[in-house]
């Protein structure tokens, strides 16, 4: 396959500085007016990987370089922020994802475990430890015993509740929970803690498929702890926390009441049926985030939608399972309306050409401190950077033709002038155009990335959101969040980069 070498050769020249650099550790943090440096890309990335790290497990109890002593081993707070946003607490959807970062890096290093590898795996078991604790609080969301408390969205850094009025309960928690933990124990590693598979199973996965089971129909509040009703990222993560919790018990034969796993099996069916006709609607050809407020309040265009297909698909053949992966032209559409909404809402954006920074959501008025404005976001931004590159992994390795209908032309349209008067277009796989699609893909991921490269602060420190007029950070600093969805996508790109070479 033949790619732009201009994209190619930086790329490739940049890969053994990146693995040299991996190993390096406190390096650049240590130095008081230490850089990245963002003279390119991959000069960039190459800095900020290290940094991105460090910084998240800043944010992590007894980590190596945790910033507070006191915080117990397994906490992960969403930012150090204590006042003026504060931030200093512990959420459950934000630690869940966070995790993954971690668990990402044992799937990729587990026939090459190093130091790191064995710190992640103590920190992952850690985490896994301190959400049973988490799980039995009695909070202003309930109790352990009706199962209520579950919902809860947020708890003290001591691990006590927090007993404040807030958008409770946020009910993709569980389930995001349920996924993050299954996927660290698929890959079998001896514990290093007093854990093991049947404790975490029967304590602290089963009581939370147990509540996506018995609250998938009901309204709660979405990830960004606005609005109570129904969500299409919430109701996407439950389907695969669903998803996973059965795929675990059939795998591992385990020997559970029959009406457990048929509760389990039934919501599953029902809410897969459910989410396949109301996350869409025949006024839009994109997904709907939250279909109540339809069309009147919100658009419906939201990065929550494409966070909830890249964080309820893993690349591999069980995706089949769970709708609205990354190359479903819903979401593709999804994609192509919210990046051409931000770009002529919010002003740093106008000279850009493709990729911009991108926002929550249009109607967005959180400025991060309270409600004025809305403003870019780090974690938007990554996420569609993402997306991007999963989409050019699963092209390649499906060594499928593509076919361009008028459903996802405007998609392609973005990169690749494609003449579609006859209402659709095969690209043949291999072709020259596939070849440059391809190209103008990772190009258009590489380019969200160049945004977040152009407002992280020297050090390489992100924050939550950047302002939408002069483009400095805004909102909580070192958001755990931002760091953990950076990785990802770096993550991504150097598995690209490799697939390609
Ligand atoms: C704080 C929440 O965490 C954020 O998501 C939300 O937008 C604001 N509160 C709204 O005031
Ligand atoms: C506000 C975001 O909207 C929400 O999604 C997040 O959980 C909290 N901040 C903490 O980072």
């Amino acid at each position: 396959m033949k790619f732009s070498l201009l994209v190619f050769i930086p790329l490739y020249l940049g890969y053994p500085i990146f693995q040299q650099l991996f190993n390096v550790d406190d390096s650049l943090s240590s130095l008081p007016d230490a850089t990245v440096n963002k003279t390119t890309l991959q000069s960039w990335v190459n800095d900020e990987y290290n940094v991105a790290w460090n910084n998240l497990l800043r944010n992590m109890g007894n980590s190596s370089t945790c910033n507070d002593d006191d915080l117990y081993p397994g906490v992960i707070v969403a930012s150090p922020s204590k006042v003026q946003p504060d931030y200093y607490y512990q959420w459950t959807r934000d630690s869940a994802l966070t995790i993954r970062t971690l668990i990402h890096y044992l799937q990729d290093f587990i026939d090459s475990p190093d130091e790191r590898f064995n710190e992640y795996q103590w920190l992952i078991e850690q985490y896994i430890w301190n959400n049973y604790k988490l799980q039995r609080l009695q909070t202003m969301s309930g109790d352990f015993t009706s199962g209520n408390t579950l919902g809860e969205p947020k708890f003290m850094v001591d691990n006590t509740p927090f007993n404040e009025k807030w958008g409770r309960p946020q009910n993709d928690g569980p389930p995001l929970r349920v996924s993050s933990i299954l996927s660290f124990m698929k890959l079998n590693l001896t514990y290093k803690t007093g854990l093991n598979d049947s404790f975490i199973f029967n304590e602290i996965i089963k009581p939370d498929l147990g509540f996506v089971a018995n609250n998938w129909e009901k309204e709660s509040f979405d990830l960004w702890e606005e609005i109570q009703s129904l969500h299409f990222f919430t109701s996407l993560v439950q389907l695969k926390g669903l998803f996973d919790g059965i795929q675990y018990i059939k795998s591992n034969s385990l020997d559970l009441e029959d009406e457990f796993l048929d509760h389990l099996q039934s919501s599953y069916d029902n809410l897969k049926k459910f989410i396949e006709f109301y996350y869409v609607n025949s006024n839009a050809n994109y997904v709907i985030e939250t279909p109540n407020l339809f069309p009147h309040t919100r658009s419906g265009l939201d990065a929550a939608v494409l966070l909830g297909s890249i964080h309820s698909h893993d690349m591999n053949d069980l995706d089949v399972n769970i709708p609205f992966d990354i190359d479903n032209n819903y979401i593709l559409n999804h994609l192509t309306y919210l990046t051409r909404d931000m770009k002529s809402r919010y002003p740093i954006n106008h000279n850009l050409n493709q990729a911009v920074g991108l926002g929550r959501y249009p109607e967005d008025v959180y400025d991060g401190y309270g409600t004025s404005e809305g403003n870019p976001w780090f974690i938007s931004t990554a996420t569609a950077a993402e997306m991007l590159c999963k989409l050019v992994y699963k092209m390649i390795s499906d060594k499928q033709d593509l076919v361009v209908t008028r459903a996802n032309k405007e998609f392609f349209n973005m990169v690749l002038p494609i003449d579609d008067s006859d209402g659709f277009f095969i690209i043949k796989y291999k072709s020259k155009v596939f070849d440059e699609l391809v190209d103008s893909l990772i190009k258009l991921s590489d380019s969200f990335l160049v945004v977040i490269k152009d407002h992280v602060d020297l050090r390489g420190g992100i924050s939550e959101q950047f302002n939408k007029y002069h483009g400095f950070m805004e909102g909580a600093r070192d958001l755990t969040w931002s760091y953990s969805s950076l990785l990802n996508a770096l993550r991504w790109r150097e598995k690209i980069i490799d697939f390609l070479n």
